[in-house]
């Protein structure tokens, strides 16, 4: 278990926090972010290419704070599931993170 940030600096419906997980050795951007009240984490690539999401640093969630959304071509996920709502990556999904939010920070299940 790693310690990835404080739960204030992830909003609801608003800005999240990158941070870098290892695959095969490999770094890999990652995110979490907070919807309904809950903590969510992602690898920070998209379904359909991999970019990541944020062009703006932190920046995941639509206007409506509803959806996840792509900066390149406009994809939007489902906060919670991390499925594709709508866009050219439509039946696919994030590949999702355990986080769990303890004592005022957030920690990634390693
Ligand atoms: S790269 Fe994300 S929608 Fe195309």
């Amino acid at each position: 278990m790693r310690q990835v940030c404080r739960s204030a600096d992830v909003e609801e419906g608003g800005r999240g926090v990158r941070f870098e997980i290892q695959r095969d050795g490999e770094p890999l951007g990652a995110f979490v972010v907070r919807y309904d009240g809950l903590v969510h984490a992602y690898v920070n690539e998209c379904a359909h290419v991999a970019v990541q999401l944020d062009w703006n640093e932190g920046e995941f969630f639509d206007h409506s704070g509803l959806y996840l959304i792509c900066a390149t071509h406009g994809a939007t996920y489902l906060p919670d599931s991390g499925l594709c709502a709508g866009g050219p990556c439509k039946g696919r999904a994030l590949r999702k993170l355990e986080v769990v939010e303890r004592d005022g920070c957030i920690f990634l299940m390693e």
